[in-house]
């Protein structure tokens, strides 16, 4: 692992030290009148009750949704943006690195992610956010076939379903090449990472743009003492990746962007036009003469009505360096086996793709 890893520093909430201006909330005040305060633009501060909080909120949700009745897509969008606007002016207040609330969730995150800050506000989304990462990283995330969890950093990428670590598992324990080196891009939580050590891989390159996927990974491998196998790259796609690999692996963002790209967790479900391009042009130097590109996709983007193409067949079909040699298709499981899915996502499928150099 690179030695300057120590010194990357996490992506976390904005939070406010300075003193505030703000109106404080206790449960038996004025809901409606506090929200219209928020919405011409007062801080709001939450001082009795967590669940004052909520009540804040869902008033705001009330008066907004009376005033955004378009539901079309830019009305749906244009409420969400004045909803996120003005509930950030709702507050907590932290003491101690611990919120000062009554009946409030523990949430480790407040001293992990702000070492150089003890007292300060923060809104009250940014806090939802925060709790429930806490509680997956509290709890961990069961990979089954794995037989381990995972315990996933603040804001990364972690899986929730896992048809497609079906799929590459199905796939690794049929391979017959050789098991030396492989890259993993966009590592996120690191699973794709550790089902390759898991399957004999000896040395993985594991890149990733945000900075809280590679700090998670080294803590993870560090505690699943998979470490010394591990080279982590905070950075776009191959960089500092110096070698030729048996297998590239790639489960990347499946929907494209129609808003520009925010760093962290955006990037794990939406890409830019130009990344596939760049990955193919990128991975055709650093795939070894026999090996093996994996790709993890989905046919989400139909299933939701995006009629752009797929980027592996375009890949496929406008240039002329990888060949298909494989692809394999699984539905996608339902989130819960109580509710039968009846939207358009009941058609999902996830898929994994094996190319190598054309021509091979
Ligand atoms: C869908 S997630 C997959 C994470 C993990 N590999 C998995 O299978 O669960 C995609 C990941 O790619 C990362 N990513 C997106 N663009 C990238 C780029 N240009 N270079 C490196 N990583 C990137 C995202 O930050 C995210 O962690």
């Amino acid at each position: 692992m690179k030695e300057n890893l120590e010194s990357i520093k996490p992506d976390r909430p904005h939070i406010i030290t300075s003193e505030i201006d703000a109106i404080s909330f206790y449960r038996k005040m004025d809901t409606p009148a506090t929200v219209v305060e928020m919405l011409a633009g007062r801080y709001v501060l939450i001082e009795e009750f967590y669940s004052n909080g909520l009540q804040v909120l869902s008033e705001l949700k009330r008066n907004l949704q009376l005033r955004y009745r378009d539901q079309s897509f830019q009305g749906q969008r244009d409420y969400r943006s004045a909803f996120r606007e003005a509930s950030h002016r709702l507050l907590l207040k932290v003491k101690d690195n611990e919120l000062v609330v009554r009946k409030c969730p523990n949430i480790g995150w407040l001293k992990i992610l702000y070492p150089d800050v003890a007292d300060f506000f923060i809104s009250f989304p940014e806090v939802q956010g925060l709790n429930s990462s806490w509680q997956w990283y509290q709890k961990g995330v069961e990979i089954n076939v794995l037989k381990l969890s995972l315990h996933p950093f603040y804001g990364t990428y972690f899986p929730t379903r896992f048809d497609h670590l079906l799929l590459f598992d199905k796939w690794l324990k049929a391979y017959k090449g050789p098991r030396n080196r492989a890259i993993d891009i966009g590592v996120g939580s690191g699973v794709l990472t550790f089902q390759l050590i898991h399957s004999g891989f000896l040395n993985i390159f594991a890149s990733d743009t945000n900075k809280n996927a590679i700090i998670g990974v080294s803590q993870e491998s560090l505690r699943l003492g998979m470490n010394k196998k591990i080279n982590l790259s905070l950075g776009d796609l191959f960089t500092d990746c110096d070698f030729m690999a048996d297998l590239i692996v790639f489960n990347p963002p499946w929907l494209i962007a129609k808003h520009k790209l925010e760093e962290g967790i955006d990037k794990a479900i939406y890409y830019e036009k130009e990344l596939f391009p760049r990955f193919f042009e990128q991975a055709k130097k650093h795939l070894a003469p026999e090996g093996k590109l994996v790709l993890l996709f989905s046919n989400l983007a139909q299933v939701i009505g995006e009629n752009n193409l797929h980027p592996i067949s375009e890949e496929l079909e406008r240039h002329d360096r990888f060949s298909k040699e494989l692809q394999l298709q699984r539905n996608v499981k339902q989130a819960s086996t109580k509710t039968k899915r009846t939207d358009s996502r009941s058609n999902e499928k996830v898929e994994l793709w094996i190319l190598t150099h054309k021509g091979k």
